[in-house]
């Protein structure tokens, strides 16, 4: 029978025409396209690659790629039966086929009635909100200062992401803090800034039973009985909230204010599900349906606009291009907005959680690279740390700047010279976001390079040795993402704009993006470890892992200090 997802409605990309043509292109084309040549041909480049999406434009134009290249790219898509593949998850069939599930975060950020489970995902949506709003009240009042979200992974990443994002709508006097970490330097410090009555804990855990959200969760509740002192059980329910699938084992952790969601939310999909708890508190019912209908936006783009104009398919074209012709095997991200700090970290997970596997569908083994390795640091602090690298390093990495066109600092900076200050804080680091991308496409040339004046360059040196230290290749490619202004429903959009990528280039791959077997094993290795750390038994052991037991003292009784 011919499934959804069997191989002949959804081919690997490289069972395909169009990917034997792409061989082809690249290298008789691919290869040595040269980008500063590529400008100076075709003046309308820019609008050539050039595509506005809901809420992001995105200039494509200094990628190594020409028509000819998109052309083929887009066959590929088409002929790997994306369409094919998207309007399946979109429907809600279980495209997550190691787990037999269906992947329908899409269902979290539609209107009423609009996707599968609807009425299930409003109804939570309503409580979770009004709930929000009702602790929001509550801060107003001074009953609550601060908000504690424990959770890992896809629980954390996203809310501890997109809360600094949004701050300018954050309401103050409310601080919300993330612990992630079993490693009790995370938890520690936080719980000394609390008040234990002016504290509301969130445990985030989609499955309630990971480690390291479980040990967190019980030393806070522990620390709350302890600090809150007579009364301490009966004010849990006041101070103590669970956003979970598994409503049961949160009820015996004793948590009534729970908020559900379904096996068929990804944990890193998840921010827009009762995950989304810590942002709403944040940023208020309203300023959550925005985010949520940003993504919609994204989501109805994807949906609908033709592959050549549709930007998650574009990008997602490009990162196959880049991994499997260029050979390159990662990708730096540099958000220029310092709210967008976190945005590298949740795209890692995002992405290699989603596409860091090795076989298809089928479980046979890829020919071809998958997930690149994803990194970055928000601009311009990422200019002063690794883009030498970037311009001068041996390798070529794909780079994806983010750049916002308006500023939007909160309601506090009011003076106007403040403001002036600024704004013109603000074009530097506009400049400094469009001087990169310039830098890394025409480099500068040994030639350049020896007629120019270099004060520190040592006087023992010949000038053409210093112009050669002092040359830069060029032509290393980038994409320039703009937002007009970093608001609750561009970044729905933008965040969705990721998702939506991620799952293209996996489709192509023919790889299941929805599951993580990969976590298993070290998950049940450190289960099997745990007692060796008190008894010290290293039998049956690697000669690695035993000598690193004995020397971290295994055995003995631990030191806290
Ligand atoms: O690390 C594996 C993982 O399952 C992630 O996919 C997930 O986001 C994270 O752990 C947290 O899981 P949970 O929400 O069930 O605590």
């Amino acid at each position: 029978m011919t499934t959804t997802t069997s191989a002949a409605v959804w081919p690997r990309c490289d069972a395909t025409v169009a990917w034997t043509a792409l061989r082809g292109h690249y290298e008789a084309h691919g290869r040595e396209l040269d980008l500063r040549e590529a400008f100076a041909r075709d003046p309308g480049r820019f609008d050539s690659f050039a595509l506005q999406a809901p809420e992001v434009f995105a200039d494509l134009s200094k990628n190594r790629w020409d028509l000819a290249t998109r052309k083929l790219l887009t066959d590929l898509a088409r002929e790997s039966g994306i369409e094919a593949r998207r309007d399946a998850m979109l429907a809600g069939e279980p495209i997550n086929t190691t787990e037999g599930r269906a992947v329908l975060h899409t269902a979290l950020r539609a209107p009423r009635g609009a996707a599968p489970f609807g009425e299930q995902v409003h109804s939570v949506l309503d409580a979770m909100l009004a709930y929000a709003e009702q602790q929001r009240r509550r801060a107003k009042q001074g009953e609550i200062t601060d908000v504690v979200n424990i959770g890992i992974g896809g629980s954390d990443l996203g809310p501890q992401m997109v809360v600094p994002a949004l701050d300018a709508y954050a309401q103050r006097g409310l601080t919300l803090h993330f612990v992630s970490n079993v490693d009790g330097h995370d938890i520690a410090p936080v719980l000394r800034q609390l008040d234990a009555r002016r504290t509301l804990f969130i445990v985030a855990s989609k499955t309630f039973t990971t480690q390291e959200t479980m040990a967190n969760a019980q030393l806070a509740r522990a620390w709350f009985l302890e600090q809150y002192g007579d009364g301490g059980e009966a004010a849990i329910a006041k101070h103590f909230a669970a956003t979970t699938t598994n409503v049961d084992a949160a009820a015996t952790f004793g948590i009534s204010a729970t908020f559900g969601f379904w096996d068929w939310v990804g944990g890193r999909y998840s921010l827009w599900s009762a995950i989304g708890l810590p942002i709403a508190l944040a940023i208020g019912a309203d300023n959550f349906r925005a985010l949520l209908a940003g993504a919609h936006a994204m989501d109805q783009h994807f949906a609908h606009a033709e592959l050549a104009h549709n930007l998650p398919v574009q990008l997602g074209l490009l990162d196959v291009w880049y991994r499997n012709f260029h050979g390159a095997s990662s990708r730096s991200v540099a958000p220029y907005h310092q709210g967008l700090r976190r945005l590298p970290a949740y795209l890692q997970q995002l992405e290699m959680e989603s596409n860091g596997k090795s076989v298809d569908l089928d479980g046979a083994p890829l020919p071809m690279g998958t997930s690149p390795v994803v990194w970055g640091e928000a601009g311009t602090n990422g200019q002063h740390a690794y883009f030498q690298m970037l311009h001068q390093g041996t390798d070529v990495i794909q780079v994806e700047f983010i750049a916002v066109r308006r500023t939007h600092y909160g309601p506090e900076i009011l003076s106007p010279a403040l403001r002036a200050g600024l704004a013109d804080q603000h074009n530097k680091l506009l400049a400094n976001c469009l001087a990169q991308s310039q830098a890394l496409m025409l480099g500068k040339t040994a030639a350049e390079a020896a007629t120019e004046k270099a004060p520190t360059a040592s006087a023992e040196l010949d000038v053409a040795t210093i112009a050669r230290h002092r040359s830069f290749r060029g032509n290393r490619p980038s994409t320039t993402l703009v937002l007009d202004e970093l608001s609750p429903r561009s970044l729905g959009a933008l965040i969705a704009l990721y998702e939506h990528r991620v799952f293209v280039s996996g489709a192509l791959w023919r790889i299941n993006s929805f599951d993580q077997w990969g976590v298993e094993l070290g998950k049940a290795l450190c289960s099997q470890l745990l007692p060796r750390l008190s008894t010290g038994d290293t039998a049956g052991l690697d000669g690695s892992t035993a000598g690193l037991l004995k020397r971290l003292g295994a055995g003995k009784s631990a030191d806290v200090a």
